[in-house]
Formats: structure tokens, sequence, C-alpha cells
């Protein structure tokens, strides 16, 4: 199974793509957690990223299509995978193609994750991350016992960079110009389906699941 959750910054493809990770054992392909481990190692990678993450641009389509082309054919997705990010533009809808059709795959489903501009200002401006082992949390919806730390690990909470507000503007009219024709591709294709991405996590999850036709 190769299932793509599609949708703008905050809309929760992140966090409904662990959940389903956590039950099918499907590998999460995040672009975006892979270039902050490459910025936070300092790789090549990652310094070629940063430049464009924290503007809120996207990084460049041929760099990004590098990154996936080297982890889909890893033996850990002979089963599935759940790509969390990617493919963003429509020079990486079709990468993803002849990739794929080069592998004898195909993409099994598209979910989009469909909510209004205010709700997804006010998660990303509330998410706090771990430093440590990267979980998430809101100020509002899901706070930490205790201000500032981790539950996990007692790490401490940070905010993405690009959690600040003028880049949240930027990612969002970044997402309306260039993602969403990628909504429109896989809607032609008959490939896309749609979730009320502003419900509970537990009932976005269970909508999820069906629409990509998984029972456990
Ligand atoms: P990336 O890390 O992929 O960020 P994003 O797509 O902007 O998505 P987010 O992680 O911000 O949100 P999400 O939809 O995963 O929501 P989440 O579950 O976290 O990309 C970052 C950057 O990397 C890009 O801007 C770009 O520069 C670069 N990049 C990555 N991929 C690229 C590509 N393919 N091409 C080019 N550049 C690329 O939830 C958000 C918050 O809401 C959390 O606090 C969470 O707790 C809360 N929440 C989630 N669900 C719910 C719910 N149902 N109810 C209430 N709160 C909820």
């Amino acid at each position: 199974m190769i299932i793509i959750p599609l949708g703008p910054p905050g809309s929760g493809k992140g966090t409904q793509s662990k959940k389903l990770m956590a039950e099918c054992g499907w590998p999460q392909l995040s672009t975006g957690d892979i270039f902050r481990v490459a910025i936070s190692n300092k790789t090549t990678l990652g310094l070629k990223a940063k430049e464009f993450m924290d503007k809120g641009e996207l990084v460049p389509d041929d760099v990004v299509i590098g990154v996936i082309k080297d982890r889909i054919t890893q033996s850990d997705c002979d089963e599935g995978s759940i790509l969390d990010g990617f493919p963003r533009t429509l020079i990486q809808a079709k990468a993803l193609d002849k990739m794929l059709s080069e592998l004898n795959r195909s993409i099994d489903k598209v979910v989009l994750f469909e909510i209004n501009q205010d709700e997804l200002v006010s998660r990303l401006s509330g998410r706090r991350v771990c430093k440590d082992c990267g979980a998430m949390f809101h100020l509002v919806a899901a706070p930490p016992k205790k201000s500032g730390t981790c539950d996990h690990c007692g790490g401490n909470l940070i905010q993405r960079k690009d959690d600040q507000a003028d880049v949240i503007l930027n990612r969002l009219k970044v997402y309306e110009n260039q993602t969403a024709p990628v909504a429109a591709y896989y809607g032609e294709k008959s490939k896309l389906q749609k979730v009320d991405a502003s419900q509970s996590p537990d009932d976005v999850y269970k909508t999820f699941k069906e629409l990509i036709g998984f029972h456990k």
C-alpha cells in the first residue's frame, strides 16, 4: 500500500500518519522530518533545506525527489509506506508516478485533509515539539502536563521556526499556489478521497482508515 495524506500545513497529516504507522507498521516517510534531522546534523542536505524551510518556501524539487527515491527503495517500504509531505508540487507528483512505475508499483490512495485557515493558524502557532524525542503537543488542544516539558522523555519543548506567525502565512500561500494543484491532479486520476480534518484526532483517524480500506 502506498498512501498519501495530502493537505495544508497543520491539517494533521503528521498526527494521522504516526497513528497509522503505529497500527499497520508501514513507515511514515516525512520529508519535513527528514530535512529537520539533516538540519540538526548540519549535513549538506540540511544546510540546503534550511534556506527554504525557515522562510516557509518549498525545498527545490530535484532535492526532494532525490531524497524520496533513496528512501522508498529501502526494504522497510516493501509492504507499504505513508508519504507524509510528498508530493507537494506537480513536478514531484509526476516524478513519483515515474519512480513507482519503474518499481512496478503505484499509489493506492490519496486522502485530502480539509480544514479552514483560522483553525490551521491556531494549530500551528500553538504547536510545541520535543527537542529530544519529537513528540508533539499543542498549548491548548494537547498541553503537556508540565509547561515546556515533554510528558514522554522530559525533554524541552520548542516552537518550530516555521511555526512563527509570518512564516505560517507564507506556508499557507505556498500550499494554495503549489500544492493545491496536486490534489486536483489526483482528483482527475480518481485517486482522491477527502476527510473533514477539523474533527478530533480519533474521529479523523477513523475516517482516514475507512477511506484507505485499512481494517484491523
Ligand atoms: P512539513 O514538516 O511536512 O510541514 P507541513 O506540511 O507544513 O505540515 P505540518 O507538519 O506543519 O502539519 P501537519 O499537517 O503534519 O499537522 P500536524 O499533525 O503536525 O514541511 C516543513 C517544510 O519542509 C516545508 O515548509 C518545506 O520547506 C519543506 N518540505 C517538506 N516536504 C517538502 C516537499 N515535498 N517539497 C518541498 N519542500 C518540502 O498537526 C499540527 C498541530 O495540530 C499539532 O500541534 C497537533 O497536535 C494539532 N492537531 C493535529 N490534529 C489535530 C486535531 N484533529 N484536532 C486538534 N489538533 C490537532
